[in-house]
């Protein structure tokens, strides 16, 4: 069978240590946790829960997608096949590769979603039109 872009999504558990006098819990993300280098940080948050955000594709970036409080969906597709993903968890992040079409919706109050970017931002890696993607 052949390799697909939604071959590459991925969930990874990130390290958790937590604090042994009850003082809550500290993950982090550094080498090897995520297979790219980080050259941007954002986050979306006071999102309404009737909103959704991205609606695009990457030609280069990729992306690791946490909820860093609350929750919210991810639906994939790589023009081949789509799945539906609930990030609700601090110490685990949603791998998008490139070419993966990404919509997020279902905000829960409070949710924020950081996304650790391996580019700096660029409006030409931007594929915004889902037409012109299942074309690519
Ligand atoms: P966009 O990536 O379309 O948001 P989302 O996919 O979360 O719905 O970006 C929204 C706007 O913010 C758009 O005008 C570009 C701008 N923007 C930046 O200037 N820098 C960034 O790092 C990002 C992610 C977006």
């Amino acid at each position: 069978m052949k390799n697909t872009h939604m071959d590459n999504v991925r969930i990874i558990e990130i390290p958790k240590i937590i604090d042994e006098q009850g003082r809550g819990k500290l993950s982090f993300i550094e080498k090897d946790v995520i297979p790219f280098k980080i050259k941007r940080v954002y986050y979306l948050y006071d999102v309404p829960s009737d909103a959704y955000r991205g609606g695009h594709a990457h030609k280069k970036l990729k992306q690791f997608i946490i909820a860093l409080s609350g929750s919210f969906e991810v639906l994939l597709d790589d023009g081949e096949s789509k799945q539906k993903i609930m990030l609700n968890k601090p110490n685990k992040g949603l791998l998008i590769p490139t070419g993966v079409w990404r919509e997020l919706d279902n905000f829960s109050s409070g949710a924020v979603c950081l996304v650790l970017a391996s580019e700096e931002y660029d409006e030409e890696d931007y594929i915004r039109d889902y037409k012109q993607f299942t074309q690519v």
